[in-house]
């Protein structure tokens, strides 16, 4: 899209053109619909800023999820996994996490990185570049899917997605609406980057791709080090057992949830979210104890009639 200032009306009218909705969880934010998924109308520009000014090279890293299933834990995880490939005796002076949240560590594309809130210079960046997104793959610009770079994608069951969610939103919203309303939301679709079982099956179908890793949050609690393992050797790193077992150590929710960094309320991400909201119970399942067997019902339907056929279960 054309970025002078005639560009400028273009955009708007461009926006103002989507359709539109207001996410009531998260206090009636609007999201507009484009191609296919909701969003909000900044991170819409960040994505056409992103797929215009963005470089791309083989050797970055992006890890990419939908908001709420595990996206702290795999920054965690892919900077130890870097650190210790580069610096094999990494010990608690060389670990950033003592002093970082893993989100300022890895910015995400579309919000640090390029469009109106970016904050970050990315020529600023060390090698290998390491980027988040939660755009989802067909969002994602072609210069990204056609430079080789890899992509490790997170996901989460959408019972425990939509719980991590409600939590997390109320939090930072205080939003007045049910927690039943916000379910019928969330298997709406009405949700930033929603429909949620979409963002899901679009990564889950490139999951063939050699540059492309898809991993689950329940095998990642389920077997720690096996899956740390296929991470590492993604991000072609060797570790050896004992710094796989010290990375799953040190990227532990119990782990990260008590250092001072994490539970300091003042310290906030740019977009003012704080780092503290990112660590809650950190396991699998409270999707199943907080929802009605009617709505289990109902998630878990909607996953199973918009993924058949395809192998996805989560
Ligand atoms: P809960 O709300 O279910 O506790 P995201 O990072 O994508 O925002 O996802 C947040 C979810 O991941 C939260 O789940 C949070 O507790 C959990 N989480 C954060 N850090 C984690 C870690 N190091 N290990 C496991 N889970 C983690």
């Amino acid at each position: 899209m054309d970025t002078n200032p005639q560009g400028f009306h273009e955009e708007t009218s461009f926006l103002s053109n989507l359709p539109k909705t207001e996410w009531k969880l998260a206090a009636n934010t609007t999201l507009l619909h484009w191609k296919g998924f909701w969003l909000m109308p900044v991170t819409i520009k960040s994505a056409i800023s992103v797929e215009s000014q963005f470089n791309p090279l083989s050797s970055d890293i992006l890890l990419a999820s939908f908001p709420k299933t595990g996206t702290t834990w795999l920054k965690a995880l892919a900077t130890t996994i870097l650190s210790h490939d580069s610096n094999p005796k990494s010990d608690s002076q060389t670990d950033q996490l003592q002093t970082h949240n893993p989100h300022e560590l890895i910015p995400f594309l579309e919000m640090e990185t390029f469009g109106e809130n970016a904050s970050r210079d990315i020529n600023q960046y060390p090698s290998p570049r390491v980027f988040s997104t939660h755009l989802p793959y067909s969002i994602l610009p072609e210069s990204i899917k056609n430079s080789g770079c890899r992509i490790i994608y997170i996901s989460l069951n959408p019972a425990d997605t939509f719980v991590s969610s409600w939590h997390f939103t109320n939090k930072r919203f205080g939003t007045k609406i049910s927690f039943e309303e916000a379910f019928d939301e969330f298997c709406n679709g009405i949700i930033v980057g929603g429909p949620f079982v979409d963002h899901v099956l679009e990564y889950w179908r490139e999951r063939e791709k050699e540059n492309i890793l898809f991993v689950t949050y329940e095998e990642l609690k389920e077997d720690p080090n096996k899956h740390v393992r296929r991470i590492a050797e993604f991000l072609g790193c060797s570790l050896s057992g004992d710094e796989i077992e010290q990375v799953v150590w040190k990227c532990s929710h119990e782990r990260l949830s008590k250092l001072d960094v994490n539970k300091d309320e003042e310290r906030v991400q740019t977009s003012g979210i704080k780092f503290s909201s990112y660590f809650r119970t950190g396991v699998v399942g409270d999707g199943k104890k907080l929802l009605s067997p009617e709505m289990m019902e109902r998630i878990e339907n909607l996953s199973k009639q918009r993924w058949e056929g395809s192998g996805l279960e989560l």
